[in-house]
C-alpha cells in the first residue's frame, strides 16, 4: 500500500469515526434532553466472610509508595500479587471483538505499546501493587475481599461528606477487571443511585467503553472520592486524603493490568503531579508499578465535543494496551 493512499484512508477513517461519534443512532452522541436512567450494573454481591475469630489485624491503609519514587537501579521480575494468592491467576476471559484499525494509527499503537512494554519491566524494582490483606484472607477470591471491603467502606464517616450524602457510591463492575476506570467524585445522579457514573457523564462513558468492545460489566469503575461533593466541586485535599485509601485497596484486590484516569483531578491525584492533562495523555505513568492512563473525563466531552477524537484515540491506545499485556500471560 502506497504511503499516500495509506493517509488518505486515515483522513477518511478519522471523518468517518466523526460522523459516526455523533450519530444520533449510535456513537458517542446524547440528545440534549435528559434520558432515562439505565437500570445500575448489577454486581453480585458474594457473602461478606466472617472475620477471624481473632481479633483481625487492622490491613494498613497507607497507600503503597508513589511508583516514581521507588524505581531501583536493576531491574527484578516482576513481583505479581496475584502469583501469590491462589486463584489469582484463574480468570477466564471472554473473547473480545477485534478493533478495527487503520494503519496509521496501529503504527503509533504499536510504538506506544513497545515504549510502554519496556517501561513496566523497569517498573519492577517499585515491587508492583502488593495484594490487600483481605484479598490474602479471601485466599485470591477477588469478589469476596471487594465485598467485604465495600461493607466497611459504606458506612464510612472520615469526611465531612458523610453528612451530606444519600449513599456511598464504592463503584461497581468485575472485581476480577483487567481495566480500571478512576473518575473524580459522584454527581447527583450517582449519589441518589449509589452506583458509579450513572448519569449523563455515565452513559457517555458506557459508550466510550462500548466503541472499545468492552461492557460496564468487563470493568470496573470507581472514583478518587466515594462521596458526592457539594454542588459537584472539586475535592478538597483533606477529603482527598480521608477518601484515597478506600481506593487504593480497591486497586490492590482488583490488582488491574492498567489503569485509565477520567479527567484531570482523577489524573492528578492518582499520581501526586499537578501536570496537565493535555501533557498527562502523552505518555503513559505508573502507580505501584501499574501502567496508567488519562484520558478526557465524559462530561469534559459532553461540553467539548471536539475532545471526542483525542478520546477516541486514548481509549483505542488503551484497548491496545490491554491486549498487549494479557498476551504476554
Ligand atoms: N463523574 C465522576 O467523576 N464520577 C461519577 O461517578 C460520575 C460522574
Ligand atoms: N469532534 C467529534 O465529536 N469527534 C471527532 O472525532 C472529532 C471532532
Amino acid at each position: 500500500m502506497s504511503g499516500d493512499g495509506d493517509s488518505r484512508d486515515a483522513v477518511l477513517r478519522d471523518f468517518l469515526t466523526w460522523l459516526e461519534q455523533n450519530d444520533p443512532d449510535g456513537g458517542w452522541y446524547l440528545d440534549e434532553d435528559p434520558v432515562e436512567m439505565p437500570a445500575p450494573v448489577a454486581t453480585p454481591e458474594p457473602a461478606i466472610p466472617e472475620p477471624a475469630a481473632s481479633a483481625p489485624t487492622a490491613p494498613d491503609p497507607t497507600p503503597p509508595e508513589r511508583a516514581a519514587a521507588t524505581v531501583a537501579a536493576a531491574p527484578e521480575p516482576v513481583a505479581s500479587a496475584a502469583a501469590e494468592v491462589p486463584g489469582g491467576l484463574a480468570k477466564p476471559r471472554r473473547q473480545l471483538p477485534p478493533l478495527d484499525l487503520d494503519s496509521a494509527f496501529k503504527r503509533r499503537a504499536e510504538i506506544f505499546v513497545a515504549e510502554t512494554v519496556g517501561k513496566i519491566a523497569r517498573q519492577s524494582g517499585a515491587g508492583g501493587l502488593a495484594a490487600d490483606p483481605y484479598l490474602v484472607e479471601a485466599g485470591g477470591d477477588k469478589a469476596a475481599a471487594l465485598a467485604r471491603l465495600k461493607a466497611e467502606v459504606l458506612p464510612c464517616t472520615a469526611c465531612s461528606l458523610s453528612g451530606g450524602r444519600k449513599n456511598t457510591v464504592f463503584g461497581a463492575g468485575d472485581p476480577d477487571a483487567d481495566i480500571f476506570f478512576i473518575g473524580e467524585a459522584p454527581g447527583r445522579d450517582e449519589d441518589l443511585q449509589g452506583e458509579p457514573f450513572v448519569g449523563r457523564s455515565g452513559q457517555l462513558l458506557t459508550k466510550i467503553i462500548g466503541a472499545i468492545g468492552l461492557g460496564r460489566e468487563d470493568v470496573y469503575i470507581g472514583n478518587i472520592l466515594k462521596c458526592r461533593p457539594p454542588e459537584n466541586r472539586d475535592p478538597t485535599g483533606v477529603e482527598v486524603e480521608a477518601c484515597e485509601p478506600h481506593l487504593m485497596r480497591q486497586l490492590a484486590i482488583i490488582q488491574p493490568r492498567v489503569i485509565c484516569c477520567l479527567g484531570r483531578i482523577a489524573a492528578q491525584t492518582l499520581l501526586g503531579v499537578d501536570t496537565s492533562l493535555k501533557r498527562l495523555r502523552d505518555s503513559v505513568h505508573f502507580y505501584a508499578g501499574v501502567p496508567v492512563m488519562a484520558t478526557y473525563h465524559p462530561a469534559a466531552l459532553l461540553r467539548n465535543p471536539d475532545y471526542k477524537r483525542d478520546t477516541w484515540d486514548d481509549v483505542r491506545r488503551l484497548r491496545v494496551l490491554h491486549d498487549a499485556l494479557l498476551e504476554q500471560d
